[in-house]
C-alpha cells in the first residue's frame, strides 16, 4: 500500500545530500514533489540532475530569516500548496573539543543552522498549512539531543532545542491537522559523519547496541510514515531511530 502522498509537496531542508537527500528520493517514488532547500549550490545541482522533475530546488540559507521567507514565498508560488516540511538540514560544528576548548562563533553557528534554521523554517511554512488545516512536520533531532554527547557541546544542545521546540508546536498546532514531531537518530554514515574526527564517531557508534549504523533506508522509511497522513494521531514526539541507544 501506497504512503498517500501522491501529489503532495513536501519542502526539505539541507534536502540535497544525505538524510535529506534519501527521504526525498523515497518520496518522489511516492509520486511527492520534493522541492530541496540547501545551501550548497553544487549538491543542489546534482540532487536535481538524480531526481529529475520530482524535483524542485532552491539555494536557501536557514540561518537567514529572509532567505527562508523567500524560498518559502518561492514554493508556495510555484506549487500553491506545501503539504510536508522536513528540517534536515544540519551541521556538527566542531567537535571532539571539551566544552571549554569550544570557539564561540561555532557554537553560535551550530545554533544558528540547527535550532534557529529549523524555528525559521517552521515559522514560515506553518500559516499556509493552518488555512489548509493540514500539515506534516519532521524536524531531524538526533540521539544527541536526548542523551547528551561528550565532545558536541554546541551540536547536543541545538538538538535538546530542536526537541523541545518540536513538543511546544505540537501541542500549539494540536487541533489545527498539522503534526509535528522529531526524530533522534543515531549514527548514519553521511557527508556529516565522514567530516568528523574519527575518536568522535567511535564515540558514538560504540554507543549503539545493535552495534552497527543505521542506513539511510532506515531513515527514509521511518520518516516517509512521520510525514504521511498515516500518522494521524502522534504529534510533538520525538520517533527514535538509534539501535537500542534510546530507550525513551
Ligand atoms: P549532510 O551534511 O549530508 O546534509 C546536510 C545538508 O544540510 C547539506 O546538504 C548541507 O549543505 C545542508 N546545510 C547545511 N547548512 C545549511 C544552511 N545553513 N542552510 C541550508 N542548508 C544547509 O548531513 P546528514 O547526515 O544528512 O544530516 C542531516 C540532518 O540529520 C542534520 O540535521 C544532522 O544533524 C542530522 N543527523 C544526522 C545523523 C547522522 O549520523 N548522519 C545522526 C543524527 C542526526
Amino acid at each position: 500500500m501506497g504512503l498517500g502522498i501522491e501529489n503532495q509537496v513536501a519542502v526539505i531542508t539541507g534536502g540535497a545530500s544525505g538524510l535529506g537527500f534519501a527521504l526525498a528520493s523515497r518520496i518522489a517514488k511516492e509520486g511527492a514533489k520534493a522541492c530541496l532547500f540547501d545551501l550548497d549550490r553544487e549538491v543542489l545541482k546534482s540532487a536535481a540532475r538524480r531526481l529529475g522533475t520530482a524535483s524542485w530546488t532552491r539555494p536557501v540559507d536557514v540561518t537567514s530569516l529572509g532567505s527562508v521567507e523567500r524560498g518559502v514565498a518561492a514554493a508556495m508560488a510555484e506549487f500553491g500548496r506545501i503539504d510536508i516540511l522536513v528540517n534536515c538540514a544540519g551541521i556538527t560544528g566542531q567537535t571532539n573539543l571539551k566544552s571549554h576548548e569550544v570557539p564561540v562563533d561555532d557554537f553560535d553557528r551550530v545554533l544558528a543552522t540547527n535550532l534557529r534554521g529549523t524555528f525559521l523554517a517552521c515559522r514560515a511554512v506553518l500559516p499556509h498549512m493552518v488555512v489548509r488545516r493540514y500539515g506534516r512536520i519532521l524536524n531531524v533531532a538526533s540521539i544527541a539531543g536526548k542523551d547528551g554527547n561528550a565532545g558536541m557541546v554546541a551540536y547536543s544542545a541545538s538538538k535538546a532545542g530542536v526537541i523541545g521546540l518540536t513538543k511546544s508546536m505540537g501541542k500549539e498546532y494540536a487541533e489545527s491537522g498539522i503534526t509535528i514531531n522529531a526524530i533522534a537518530p543515531a549514527v548514519i554514515q553521511t557527508a556529516l559523519v565522514d567530516r568528523m574526527p574519527k575518536a568522535q564517531v567511535k564515540y558514538m557508534t560504540d554507543r549503539i547496541p545493535m552495534k552497527r549504523c543505521g542506513t539511510l533506508q532506515e531513515f527514509a522509511d521511518m520518516a516517509a510514515f512521520i510525514v504521511s497522513p498515516a500518522n494521524s494521531f502522534t504529534t510533538g514526539f520525538t520517533f527514535d531511530l538509534s539501535g537500542g541507544r534510546a530507550v525513551y
